[in-house]
């Protein structure tokens, strides 16, 4: 089903129905819904709104196969249609900052934010600098977990993976990072009922 045929889930209806989905149904996803679902994750919102994140949607069976040896087999890697991966590239959102500086301010606050951009990466390593774009990348996942499930597919992000091989399959630059990979499809299951801190014990009003 396309997302013309579903009604789409408000933002709790989908974080309560949503569950990681480690069985899928076969076939082809539609582009158009992959391309809403990954629009939604692009309005994440970044510091310095240098959105450091890059989507690589890969339903080639070979590329697909080696991903999942990258990910250790997992069960969800063989079967959904396509897994989502979500990479980082700091350098490249600071090489151009200009895009990102938004065109609504003054020229005076556009130089500013763009020294600010600057002088934030001018004292940190290669390395921080990358962990720092990588830790933006985790909202840009939020959002994607939350849109794929308001558009009627299910997901499984994973962690467990070699990312030396997803850079080596995907060749991507060595310097990103890549916070996650996504399963996506339609699910095969139910999925585990939430599981979950009370509000007690995370949160508390002073
Ligand atoms: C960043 C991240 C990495 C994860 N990595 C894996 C993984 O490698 N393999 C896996 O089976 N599940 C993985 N999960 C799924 C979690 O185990 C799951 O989200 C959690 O147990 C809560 O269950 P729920 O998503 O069904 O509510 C990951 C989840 C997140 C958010």
């Amino acid at each position: 089903m396309t997302t013309a045929a579903v009604r789409q889930l408000t933002v709790r209806e989908a974080a309560e129905r949503r569950r990681a989905i480690r069985a899928y149904e076969p076939g082809p996803l539609p582009r158009a819904d992959i391309e809403a679902i990954l629009r939604v994750a692009g309005l994440a919102p970044s510091a310095f709104n240098l959105q450091p994140w890059r989507f690589v949607v890969v339903e080639r069976e070979d590329l697909k196969a080696r991903l999942s040896e990258a990910a250790g087999q997992q069960r969800q890697t063989v079967s959904a249609p396509a897994i989502i991966v979500l990479y980082t590239d700091t350098a490249d959102a600071v090489a151009t900052a200009d895009a990102v500086v938004h065109p609504g301010n003054s020229p005076e606050r556009r130089t500013r934010a763009r020294s600010s951009i600057d002088r934030q990466f001018s004292a940190t390593s290669d390395d921080e600098r990358e962990a720092w774009g990588a830790a933006q990348g985790y909202i840009a996942l939020g959002f994607l977990l939350l849109a794929a499930e308001s558009f009627g597919y299910q997901t499984s992000p994973m962690l467990g993976f070699d990312a030396e091989k997803v850079k080596a399959a995907l060749v991507l630059p060595t310097h990103v990072r890549v916070p996650a990979l996504i399963a996506i499809g339609h699910g095969a299951e139910e999925g585990l009922p939430h599981h979950r801190h009370p509000l007690e014990r995370i949160a508390r009003f002073i």
